[in-house]
């Protein structure tokens, strides 16, 4: 098996390939997807064979780069038509995550800056911004635990919905980074993990990558949150999230806004862990934040062995909510814990 030096989303520059854990099939069977065509590399972010807003993004990029590198085009306006028709279609794989629109701007600014050189200094350029943000990635989410992991001094235990965690990024994830970081630092915090319907991020990867870090993990269907706060069993929430609005509102994974009114509600403080990457500034509030809306079969269908649903039942399946800034107690960033008056 190709080796990933630990990592979710690799760069394998020897033979030019994006190399991914394919996500659909943890926690059963460890595939590693080695990918060089455009219709893969969207498929794999399409299907969530990647997923987590910024392993998305650096997905995007390494993709990008790949392409660039396996171009034939001999003219550098052929070039740039396939870069450019390239990047609009990795965008288009999902909506709500700012960070592939991010990471792909990033690329898009490396192929301005190095238009006016040659074909192969231009892809040399483009393999560096994306190994750059393939690197940034793993310092922004270490810096996000280590900020992080001095507010779970008095934490036995945390809550976290979806997967946020090393699965979602290049290395240590944004919400269970300051967990990785406490543990490193001698604190042990244990995590209690949503399921996370309909696609089970939180039972199939979060509990997957806690476990084989060796920190204790409990799994609890997404309507018992309420139980395990109300029994005291957690003393914090942490989350991850796809996009950040300027005034603080949030979109990450179905069911969030649910898990901090109820912190809310129970006095448990809920925090967001939002690398800059994620902070759409162009947007004022969570109402401008594009909803991804998935196949109805993932709730009836997908994961079980026969339909759970009647035939012919409508279906709605939105991947995201936005939770109101006002539920957030704060953000925990790669520069430090802030309010959105503080971005
Ligand atoms: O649909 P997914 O699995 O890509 O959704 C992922 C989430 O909602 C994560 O919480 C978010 O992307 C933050 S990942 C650090």
């Amino acid at each position: 098996m190709y080796d990933m030096h630990g990592e979710t989303v690799h760069f394998d520059t020897e033979n030019n390939r994006l190399c991914l854990i394919d996500q659909t099939k943890l926690p059963n069977e460890t595939v590693i997807l080695s990918l060089h065509t455009a219709e893969e590399i969207y498929t794999a972010i399409a299907r969530l064979q990647v997923r987590g807003a910024p392993a998305i993004g650096v997905a995007a990029a390494i993709g990008l780069a790949v392409l660039a590198n396996e171009s034939a085009a001999e003219a550098s306006a052929e070039f740039e038509a396939e870069f450019r028709k390239n990047a609009a279609y990795l965008i288009s794989a999902r909506p709500t995550a700012v960070n592939l629109p991010w990471a792909v701007g990033e690329m898009q600014k490396a192929f301005s800056e190095n238009r006016h050189k040659s074909l192969p200094e231009i892809k040399a350029a483009l393999t560096r911004c994306a190994l750059g943000l393939h690197a940034a990635d793993i310092d922004v989410c270490r810096r996000i635990g280590e900020y992080g992991a001095p507010l779970l001094k008095n934490c036995r235990a945390v809550l976290t919905h979806c997967n946020a965690g090393r699965l979602a990024a290049v290395k240590y994830g944004t919400a269970l980074a300051p967990v990785y970081i406490a543990k490193a630092q001698g604190h042990a915090v244990s995590v209690y993990a949503d399921e996370t319907r309909p696609l089970l991020q939180g039972a199939r990867l979060t509990a997957y990558e806690l476990q084989a870090a060796g920190i204790e993990v409990t799994a609890i269907c997404d309507n018992m949150a309420s139980y395990v706060m109300q029994n005291k069993l957690v003393d914090a929430v942490l989350v991850g999230c796809d996009r950040v609005a300027r005034n603080g509102d949030t979109a990450n994974k179905i069911g969030t806004s649910g898990v901090a009114a109820l912190a809310k509600y129970y006095g448990i403080p809920f925090y967001v862990c939002a690398p800059y990457s994620t902070i759409d500034f162009s947007i004022s509030s969570g109402a401008e934040i594009p909803i991804e809306q998935r196949d109805g079969a993932e709730i009836g269908e997908m994961w079980y062995q026969i339909p759970m649903l009647p035939k012919g039942v409508r279906t709605l399946n939105p991947a995201f909510d936005v939770t109101d800034r006002s539920l957030i107690t704060a953000f925990i960033t790669e520069k430090g814990v802030l309010q959105p008056s503080e971005f």
